[in-house]
């Protein structure tokens, strides 16, 4: 179970990186869009929608699961969790809207995209942070339960469907290429 752990961590780092890109940028548009920022936030956009959807999400459906049968405890925060996928989805088609109306030229969209970014941002760094503050309450005992949970289940624990490592590492190029500084 520590290499899911360490693969949901791993996303976390990649997916912070490209919201701290996106209000950066957001936060630099002029009043006129320019193809450089639009393609930029288009692929960001891309990488938060495809990315979480398949892949990221995926992983952490298997670790919640695992999560619920060794600790109670966890159960009405990842509710919680699950409930703020949905609306960071929201958020996000929200996001893609008001950056096609900025594409278009829409009076007043510019402004409108740049607190949409803001609020997805916000939004979206508090549920890394609780994610990961819940990862790191786990207590030794239940490390050892959920590695001995994923012993007996491997196919499901160990590398869940959906997992595969030439898409994933092209999504981790695709992280590291929007978060690097524009020359
Ligand atoms: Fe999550
Ligand atoms: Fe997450």
């Amino acid at each position: 179970m520590r290499a899911l752990i360490e693969a949901v961590r791993r996303d976390h780092r990649d997916i912070r990186d490209v919201v701290d890109a996106l209000c950066r940028v957001a936060a630099g548009l002029s009043e006129a869009p320019n193809p450089r920022d639009t393609e930029r936030l288009r692929s960001m956009l891309h990488y938060l929608q495809v990315y979480l959807a398949r892949y990221h999400h995926p992983k952490e459906h298997h670790l919640f699961a695992a999560l619920r049968q060794v600790e109670p405890r966890f159960e009405p925060l990842l509710r919680e969790y699950e409930a703020q996928h949905g609306h960071g989805a929201a958020l996000l088609r929200e996001l893609d809207a008001d950056l096609a109306r900025y594409e278009g030229r829409t009076s007043g969209s510019r402004d409108a995209l740049q607190r949409s970014a803001r609020r997805y941002a916000a939004f979206h760094r508090t549920h890394l942070r609780h994610e990961e503050n819940a990862l790191r309450s786990l207590t030794r005992r239940e490390i050892e339960a959920l590695d001995r949970l994923a012993a007996s289940q491997p196919r499901r624990y160990v590398r869940p469907p959906m997992q595969r490592a030439d898409i994933e590492a092209g999504f981790a190029a695709l992280a590291q290429n929007i978060a690097a500084p524009i020359r």
